[in-house]
């Protein structure tokens, strides 16, 4: 195995999108920021050295951090932020890991502008399980906002503002056609005739599900968050934020130029769709017919639930997985929207985002230190493994359960103990997909279902045998989702919707995972370079 540095300079710079220069926190003076390449097994080193105004961090979304949760990255969670003018190098291994990951600022809401891809490759010498694509390329979904740096981030500070959409999505940092200035910011992805692709598709967007489609060409989904599926055929993708989503595409067509669309998948649609990205897919040498817009892919209606369950359907691993047959631990968790009192805001009340009608405090210290270090009093060790208040989640609001308890409150999880996790919506002030990340673990997705879960008859239905495993699972509007995962990762490890408006509204928790007997089993020591609190 190697050694992979790189080095992140993070800086402000101006960028100019839509007609519209505004200053944003890059890395490298990149937007997106840089790839970076390994191979399975291989050593990462990146050293992050913050330039910026604001203090930052980066996590490495979907890399499971094997008791090195120090290299993790969600701030206050495994570590203090990098201050101005410091460097942290994240030093951690992707043993048993290869696909598409990604990396970005886990801070504020940072992330809309400082992220980029990690593209791990299988072992020298071994091949996909799946056709040779030729060539390879990573599209990142993202979006764009013309207001101020200052303005995005004045949200993420958790007033329960409303919400600040972005004007345009962005592929690998471009609009498209769509917008002003198509001629500087359109992504052009140019093919040869008769070749194979193999896109790896990242939604890095801040607060959108999204589809994906390329006029004229179906692609065969063989990965999704860096563990391989049943190759299957399909004219569009869905991908929800933090996803990875690995296509081949054959450029097999009348050589010319088709549109790629990136759009919103929302259960309530916006009257006037003012923010698809468009790249282009082209063939190379050819010209776009004069006068003529090259044709748009057909994409499911923005609202099209039934389309996405059917997609979802179709996720099963490649391979028969060893999903923990037995569960020592089960656990239930409901999803909801609710207000709290705040003296402080204008309104004097504030929208709070809650699991099991807990709204989750961010700590001062990091609680993976607080933990480490035997510091009392940062966090209680009491997340209920059910809701306190049952209620018919899914039926008839309940204005009881609109305000939450408050608290930094954690899941402690047994050293490799097996662990069910149903995560349930319910319409508390708005049903929404929320799409759920576990950090230190993928996960297998058991089932999922519509309404209220059913602890008698829905397990019955579960897949045992071949679900999807992944880092990220998108929770239905309005009804469930079931994983499970062994807790084999000891640390700190933060539960959240990745829709970065809910993290911020406090729609998060973390689990605590003892260390186990064995060598091998506890919490590595911390890095002598980990920022100060
Ligand atoms: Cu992709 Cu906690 O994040």
């Amino acid at each position: 195995a190697a050694i992979k540095k790189y080095q992140f300079d993070v800086a402000v710079s101006n960028v100019s999108r839509l007609c519209h220069a505004k200053p944003i926190v890059v890395v490298n003076g990149r937007f997106p920021g840089p790839t970076i390449y390994a191979r399975e097994g291989d050593r990462i080193i990146v050293n992050v050295t913050n330039h910026a105004q604001y203090n930052m961090t980066i996590h490495w979304h979907g890399v499971k951090q094997l008791r090195n949760g120090w290299a993790d990255g969600p701030a206050y969670i495994t570590q203090c932020p990098i201050q101005t003018g410091s460097t942290y190098a994240y030093d951690f291994n992707v043993t048993g890991q290869r696909g598409t990951l990604w990396w970005h600022a886990h801070i504020l809401w940072l992330r809309a502008t400082v992220h980029g891809a990690i593209v791990i490759m299988p072992p020298a010498g071994v091949p996909y399980p799946f056709p040779q694509p030729d060539q390879e390329a990573e599209l990142i979904l993202g979006e764009w906002w013309n207001a101020d740096v200052e303005v995005i981030e004045r949200q993420g500070n958790g007033l329960g503002l409303p919400p600040n959409t972005s004007d345009a999505h962005t592929i690998n940092g471009k609009p498209g056609p769509l917008f002003p200035c198509p001629e500087k910011h359109t992504y052009v992805l140019e093919v040869d005739h008769s070749k194979t692709y193999l896109l790896r598709i990242i939604n890095a967007a801040l607060n959108d599900d999204l589809f994906f489609a390329i006029a004229g060409h179906n692609m065969m989904v063989v990965e999704i968050d860096a563990t391989y599926v049943k190759p299957f055929s399909t004219a569009t993708v869905v991908v929800a934020p933090g996803q990875t989503t690995n296509v081949l595409v054959r450029a097999d067509q009348p050589p010319g130029h088709y549109f790629i669309a990136a759009r919103s998948f929302m259960d309530v649609p916006l009257p006037v769709d003012n923010k698809t990205a468009i790249a282009v897919f082209q063939y190379k040498g050819t010209a776009a017919a004069a006068g003529t817009i090259p044709a748009m892919p057909r994409l499911p209606a923005p609202n099209d639930t039934t389309f996405v369950a059917d997609f979802q359907d179709k996720l099963r691993s490649l391979k028969p997985v060893n999903v923990p047959a037995s569960v020592d631990r089960r656990l239930f968790y409901t999803i909801g929207m609710g207000v709290n009192p705040c003296p402080t805001c204008a309104n004097k009340t504030r929208l709070v985002g809650s699991l099991n009608n807990i709204t989750f405090v961010m700590p001062e210290v990091a609680l993976l230190q607080a933990h480490y270090n035997h510091v009392r009093g940062v966090y209680r060790l009491d997340f209920p493994d059910r809701p306190t208040k049952a209620f018919n989640y899914t039926g008839a609001p309940l204005t009881a359960n609109l305000g939450t308890s408050q608290g930094t409150r954690l899941g402690r999880l047994a050293f490799n103990s097996t662990v069910e996790l149903v995560l349930q919506d319910t319409n508390l002030l708005m049903v929404e997909s929320h799409p759920f990340h576990l950090h230190g673990y993928n996960f297998f997705v058991v089932g999922r279902g519509i309404g209220n879960f059913d602890p008698a008859n829905d397990p019955a239905q579960f897949n045992l045998i071949d679900p999807p495993e992944r880092n990220t699972v998108a929770v239905p509007t309005g009804g469930w989702t079931a994983i499970r995962f062994r807790a084999n990762n000891p640390g700190v490890w933060f539960v959240h919707c990745h829709l970065e408006v809910h993290t911020t509204w406090g729609l998060k928790m973390a689990f605590l995972v003892e260390d186990g007997d064995g060598p091998d089993e506890s919490v590595l020591p911390p890095p002598t370079d980990l920022p100060p609190c």
